[in-house]
């Protein structure tokens, strides 16, 4: 195993990653049957701050990544959030039912975001600060190789003068990543209620947490 710099060549295994983790740390298969769109979400990294993202790799194969950004103000998250989910709902009415129905449903979170009954609104990030994505394929978690990831961008983001990172990810009893951040140095920040899964897990109480650390 071992953790070495994106290159262009990685683009394909790294949206797979993407796909195979983004339900909540499972597959998004269960939702969706094309990947274009959701990709669509990790696209800012890949195309404008490739520099800044580290891979894992066994024999060969990706099985997983961190995806960074030294400076938040660079990209306007809330924008780039608007925009392509709404650039996807548009799009979704040629796809099958079931992506239509999921993008529609990301559609009125965002209605409900916008309105105020999902809290992101509220949702509060460090100023002046680096923040990362990271996603490890199921069969290579809780063996230490998220944290070696993390050491890794953390000396890279102090050696180009960053001194706060930020991490944000839902908590769930589903996907209860919490102690990895805990045990990593990282405090909670801001968390809010989020309905952005609420059709697919009604029965869950899911929170939107950043989670955020001095370099
Ligand atoms: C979260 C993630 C990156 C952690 O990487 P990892 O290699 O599995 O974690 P590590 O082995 O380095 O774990 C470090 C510590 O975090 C804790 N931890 C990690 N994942 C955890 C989880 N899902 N639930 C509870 N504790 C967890 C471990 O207890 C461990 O501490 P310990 O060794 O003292 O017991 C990885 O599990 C993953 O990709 N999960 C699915 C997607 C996800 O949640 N991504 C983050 C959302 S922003």
């Amino acid at each position: 195993m071992r953790i070495r710099k994106y290159s262009v060549s990685d683009g394909d295994a790294i949206e797979n990653i993407h796909f195979e983790t983004g339900f909540l740390g499972r597959s998004m298969h269960e939702l969706l049957s094309n990947t274009a769109l959701w990709s669509r979400e990790i696209a800012y990294y890949l195309e404008k701050e490739p520099e800044s993202i580290f891979v894992l790799e066994s024999k060969g194969v990706v099985v997983g990544y961190l995806l960074g950004c030294l400076d938040d103000t660079e990209m306007n998250t809330a924008a780039l959030f608007l925009t392509t989910r709404i650039k996807n709902f548009l799009q979704s009415i040629f796809l099958s039912r079931k992506d239509r129905i999921f993008w529609r449903s990301q559609f009125l979170v965002l209605l409900k975001i916008v309105f105020g009954s999902s809290g992101e609104r509220r949702f509060n990030t460090p100023v002046n600060a680096g923040h990362f994505h990271i996603n490890l394929l199921p069969q290579v978690r809780g063996r230490q190789y998220g944290t070696k990831l993390l050491h890794h961008f953390e000396r890279y983001a102090r050696t180009h003068g960053v001194s706060c990172i930020h991490a944000d990810g839902y908590q769930t009893r589903v996907n209860p990543s919490m102690n990895f951040w805990l045990t990593n140095g990282f405090s909670e920040f801001s968390r809010v209620p989020t309905r952005t899964w609420e059709r697919y897990l009604p029965e869950e109480s899911i929170s939107l947490v950043c989670y955020s650390k001095l370099l």
